[in-house]
């Protein structure tokens, strides 16, 4: 059993967890994840270790409320407990040195992005960061994100706060002003990815993506995760979840993301009734 140690409430729908889980934090790096199960009947999801402390024996996981079982572990307090938190799994983001890299994070994105924009900080990149939401009331951790970026550019959709428009356009901005960008790190929904990776490729710039698809079990035996990148069949939870962006199919990935949709949904009701 994980005990629930920290809980807060950082962006509308949005919680941050800590939750301590030592062998976990450990030997936890930037880019990795957990598969959590709440309870003996709850299923499997997946979720990014957005921060760990090795002395403390914690991690931090920021949850946006979607669906059934990221609700019921929204309604878990402190002092509460996790049944399962599997990992860490995955293999961690990739690191460089002695470069500009970009490092975008969308939405709920902005959590995985943050320990990966650190390490690469820690490591001597120069690093600008983009962080965008649909709206101001959905941001968060802007103060994190500056501390670990030579430069931090804010976006909304609806301009309620930082630029109006999408990351997208901000990172047009920084290529057409003649900055030589060595690499772009994206991290946000499915359709922001796809969008965004389609805006280097002219460029030529190379273009990392955390992939999100449906997972189970994490560790490359149900097949669910399955993605196609650069033509051959990949499990982004082993084989990923980075990627690059120019070699992804997202439309499959989209589709694959709205399979279970209608039982998604049935989900939902009969947990809020
Ligand atoms: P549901 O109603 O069951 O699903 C809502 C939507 O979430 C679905 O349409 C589908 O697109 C997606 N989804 C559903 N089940 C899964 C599943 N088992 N695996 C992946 N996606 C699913 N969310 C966070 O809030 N914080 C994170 O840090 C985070 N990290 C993730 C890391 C990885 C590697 C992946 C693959 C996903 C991550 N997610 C994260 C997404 C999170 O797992 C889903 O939002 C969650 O599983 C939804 O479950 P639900 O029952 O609440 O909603
Ligand atoms: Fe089962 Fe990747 S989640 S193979």
């Amino acid at each position: 059993m994980y005990r629930i140690v920290g809980k807060k409430e950082i962006a509308f729908n949005t919680t941050l967890f800590e939750v301590e889980a030592p062998e976990v934090a450990r030997k936890a790096l930037a880019g990795q994840f957990v598969v959590v199960r709440l309870d003996e009947r709850g299923e499997r999801i997946p979720l990014t270790i957005a921060d760990f402390d090795r002395g403390k024996g914690t991690i931090t996981m920021v949850v946006l409320s979607v669906g059934k079982t990221t609700k019921k572990l929204s309604r878990l307090r402190e002092g509460d407990h996790i049944l399962d938190v599997a990992g860490p799994l995955g293999n961690p983001a990739e690191m460089v040195e002695n470069s500009l890299v970009v490092c975008i994070g969308g939405g709920l994105g902005i959590a995985p992005i943050y320990p990966i924009a650190r390490e690469l900080k820690a490591r001597g990149n120069k690093v600008i960061s983009i962080i965008g939401a649909r709206s101001a009331s959905l941001l968060f951790w802007e103060d994190r994100m500056r501390e670990v970026s030579d430069e931090l550019y804010v976006v909304t959709d609806d301009g309620s706060y930082g630029r109006k428009g999408f990351a997208v356009h901000q990172l047009l901005d920084l290529i057409s002003s003649g900055m030589r960008i060595d690499r772009v790190i994206i991290i946000g929904s499915a359709i922001m990815m796809k969008v965004t990776s389609e805006a280097t490729r002219p460029y030529g710039i190379k273009t990392i993506v955390s992939l999100n698809p449906i997972m189970v079990d994490g560790t490359g035996m149900c097949g669910s995760c399955r993605v196609t990148v650069g033509g051959k069949t990949r499990f982004a939870c082993v084989d990923g979840p980075e990627f690059d962006g120019h070699e992804v199919d997202f439309d499959e990935l989209l589709a694959r993301l709205r399979m279970y949709s209608a039982e998604e949904r049935l989900a939902d009701e009969l947990y809020m009734q």
